[in-house]
């Protein structure tokens, strides 16, 4: 058992996941960095322990049950609990984000999209809830996206050009997963938010992007950090509530 907390980010080999990593450890939190690219998370927690931080590395891929079952195993033999739980693996399958188009939008890319997006997160999050819960101040953290707001899609306020149908809709799906499992676990402590970071340039993101990846961190760290006392059930970016 370990005296400080423990947090499990997926898709952590890069990208935000990997930045998030590497902030919350500098908070005094033990890391699991957890995605496909074993070298890539080697590497950032080499850089942790430069630090003086916690952390270890795990080969997950969010799609296979039997490696999700590992993992779990992992975090249950050697912490015995999970006190917060990062999904922010995630895929754009779309290629450039102004040319999506609903009415050619294949099944393949739909499939796939929502099969990393939402189907894995969902798994992910049910593996670990008997952990979760053996913790005293759980955090569960989506990353979801602002792309996955029905309310700014349905009043043409904002999102025009961004119309990437697969990733946008996996993300709506992802929100309402979200708010069900906070409702469902509404009589616990475990806080249920969702981080939007932004439009942030990372590999998924594109070099396009606004804001550097040390700028998109922010919201998620802030929520898987949250305060025992904060509200449950928020979609965040930057400190505000979105539009649903
Ligand atoms: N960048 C943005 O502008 C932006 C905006 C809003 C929301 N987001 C969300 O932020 C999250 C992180 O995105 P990013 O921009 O940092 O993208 P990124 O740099 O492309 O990183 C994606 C991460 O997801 C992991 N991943 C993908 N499929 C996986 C799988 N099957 N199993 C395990 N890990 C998997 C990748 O690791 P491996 O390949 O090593 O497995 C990688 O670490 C995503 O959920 C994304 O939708 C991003």
């Amino acid at each position: 058992m370990s005296a400080s907390r423990i947090a499990l980010i997926t898709g952590a080999s890069k990208g935000l996941g990997r930045a998030a990593a590497i902030e919350i450890a500098s908070r005094g939190v033990t890391v699991v960095l957890a995605a496909r690219d074993a070298s890539a998370l080697s590497s950032a927690v080499e850089l942790i322990h430069a630090s003086g931080g916690k952390a270890e590395a795990i080969v997950l891929d969010v799609c296979d049950e039997n490696s999700i079952r590992d993992a779990v195993r992992f975090v249950d033999s050697t912490y015995g609990v999970l006190d917060i739980l990062v999904n922010n693996a995630g895929v754009g399958l779309e290629g450039d984000w102004m040319q999506s188009n609903a009415e050619s939008v294949s099944q393949e890319i739909l499939h796939r999209t929502f099969e990393t997006n939402y189907f894995a997160q969902v798994a992910v999050t049910q593996a670990f809830l008997p952990l979760i819960r053996r913790s005293q101040h759980a955090s569960i953290v989506f990353v979801g996206s602002i792309l996955g707001s029905l309310t700014l899609h349905a009043s043409h306020t904002g999102l025009e050009g961004m119309k990437t149908v697969a990733y946008n809709s996996s993300k709506s799906a992802l929100h309402q997963y979200a708010l069900h499992l906070a409702d469902a676990l509404a009589d616990t402590s475990i806080k249920v938010n969702i981080a939007h970071p932004g439009w942030v340039r990372t590999e998924l993101g594109s070099e396009a992007a606004m804001l550097s990846i040390e700028e998109g961190i922010d919201t998620i760290v802030d929520a898987a950090l949250i305060d025992p006392g904060a509200p449950s059930r928020q979609f965040l970016h930057k400190g505000e509530q979105l539009p649903w």
